[in-house]
């Protein structure tokens, strides 16, 4: 259950996997929380709530529209609390350098409903708008100038990587030409163009058609996995010795990454499994909370369908000896 420290509406993001985010983090009175995808701010909540107003939760979000959220949580939590606005691997490594340590930093990537729910931001091929899809606004890169200017290969390329859409090809060449006549402009316009482009049969299985490239353009124009890369250094670089750094993700190519990291940084040694003996020096940084990630209940997913591809992976700085 969520602490009554956040009166949600029926719009805002619901939190995935928010009792088992707290359970691994076990957050205590005195602790600094960075909660550095605050969202609308329902794992802060929680978190804040295990805090009990003594400690101190800083929220990181790129998307200057959660400052709402943040002031309705503010007021209702007795901790010290403050919104830093900007990328979280830029935030978590100015953080690092001013020596600010935390005892539990949350990534909980992705967009969220308020961004998706909203058409005006342009995340949605369910509603005619404006082709934008930047976390934040003020951000060079939108949807409507990748979608553009990019070449047809790169393209292409987005869809099947960040999409794992099957008929990638045939989109950019739909793409491509369309824009040769005109300019996209709108999701609705896009939405067509995609669903025209693949097989009839195609456009009535998995989902929305366009519903793959949407979600490729999304991480390729808020540069979702390079942000990721950079912040899971930055995130161990701020913790305590002891402190755990939780991490939820939603796209295969994400909990890779996350997978890899804390895999590496568990395993300290860097030498080739050839080497007799260790030659490198180095000690493990990272010890695994959880070998395999922590999926939603299928009572979660019926209640939250959007928590369905949540992964989530806690690791702890290693103490010292
Ligand atoms: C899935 S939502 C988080 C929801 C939140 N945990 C809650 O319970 O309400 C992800 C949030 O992280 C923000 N975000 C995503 N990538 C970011 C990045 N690289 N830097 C800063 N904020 C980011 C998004 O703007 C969004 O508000």
């Amino acid at each position: 259950m969520l602490p009554n420290v956040l009166h949600r509406s029926a719009s805002d993001h619901v939190p995935v996997l928010a009792e088992e985010v707290r359970e691994l983090l076990a957050v205590r009175p005195g602790h600094t929380v960075v909660d550095a995808t605050f969202g609308a701010g329902g794992h802060s909540a929680l978190l804040a709530a295990d805090l009990e107003s003594e400690g101190k939760l800083i929220a990181i979000d790129r998307d200057p529209s959660v400052r709402t959220y943040f002031d309705r949580f503010k007021a209702g939590t007795g901790a010290q609390a403050r919104l830093l606005r900007g990328e979280f691997s830029l935030v978590l490594n100015q953080l690092a350098a001013n020596d600010v340590q935390a005892d539990a930093v949350l990534l909980d990537l992705g967009v969220s409903s308020m961004q998706l729910d909203r058409p005006e931001r342009g995340f949605s091929y369910a509603a005619d708008a404006p082709l934008d899809m930047r976390m934040d606004a003020s951000a060079e890169l939108s949807a409507r100038e990748l979608v553009n200017e990019a070449e047809e290969r790169e393209l292409a390329l987005i869809f099947r990587r960040f999409g794992e859409e099957r008929y990638a090809g045939q989109i950019a060449r739909a793409i491509v030409r369309r824009r040769d006549e005109r300019a996209f402009e709108r999701t609705g316009d896009l939405a067509d163009t995609i669903k025209q482009a693949i097989p009839t049969p195609a456009r009535f299985g998995d989902g929305h058609p366009a519903k793959r490239v949407f979600q490729a353009l999304r991480i390729a124009v808020n540069d979702e996995l390079g942000a990721l890369e950079a912040a899971l250094p930055a995130a161990v670089r701020m913790l305590r010795p002891g402190g755990r750094l939780a991490v939820i993700s939603f796209h295969s190519l994400e909990d890779r990454m996350v997978k890899r990291y804390f895999r590496e940084q568990a395993r300290g040694c860097t030498c080739p499994p050839e080497f007799p003996i260790c030659n490198c020096g180095n000690e493990p940084v990272l010890r695994e909370l959880t070998r395999k990630p922590v999926r939603p209940s299928s009572r979660e997913v019926e209640a939250n369908p959007r928590s369905a591809s949540a992964k989530l992976r806690v690791a702890a700085k290693v103490e010292p000896a």
